[in-house]
């Protein structure tokens, strides 16, 4: 497996990543949009205590900022004998440093907690532009993406 450059950690979100430029790094994704540090203060706690248990949000920290994220949210069912699903979400790697296998690391890090925890399978929705990274990272197209905007 890749390893990741000398400074660079792969750890989980902390609430002082705000002050780390977190929300930068998803902007590579799509529209962030203005959240005040208290507005992310409420959804990191809510995370952390509602969501207990589901949520399960990693960083790259160059060691000087978040360059990387990813995230698996854990979907507790009925069918498959209770089975739990792992959902990965929000992959972003910021641009300048892409291709250094960031997301490959992150991926296979949420893949190690979903196996861990029990998940039967994750499952993500991504552009064709992305298939390539996703298979490089194990994943095989299954199913169609349907979407009702509000
Ligand atoms: N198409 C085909 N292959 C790719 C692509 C792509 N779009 N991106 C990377 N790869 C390949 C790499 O060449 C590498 O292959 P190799 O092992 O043969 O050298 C392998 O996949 C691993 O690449 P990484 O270096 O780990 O990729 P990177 O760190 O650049 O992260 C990512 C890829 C996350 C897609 C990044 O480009 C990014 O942040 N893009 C913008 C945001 C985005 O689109 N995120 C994904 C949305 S989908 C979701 O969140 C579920």
């Amino acid at each position: 497996a890749a390893s990741l450059p000398d400074t660079y950690t792969l750890r989980s979100l902390r609430k002082s990543d705000y002050a780390r430029g977190f929300l930068d790094c998803l902007r590579v994704l799509t529209t962030v949009g203005d959240v005040t540090e208290a507005q992310w203060d409420e959804r990191y706690t809510w995370m952390n205590t509602q969501g207990k248990g589901g949520y399960y949000l990693l960083v790259v920290d160059d060691g000087t900022r978040i360059v990387g994220t990813g995230a698996l949210i854990v979907e507790r069912k009925f069918i498959h004998n209770l089975g739990i699903v792992g959902h990965i979400e929000d992959i972003a790697v910021a641009k300048d440093q892409q291709g250094k296998k960031l997301g490959l690391k992150i991926i296979q890090a949420l893949d190690f907690i979903a196996e861990n925890i029990g998940c039967y399978k994750s499952i993500l929705d991504c552009s064709e532009a992305n298939e390539g990274f996703y298979v490089k990272c194990g994943f095989k197209r299954a199913g169609l993406e349907m979407a009702h905007y509000y």
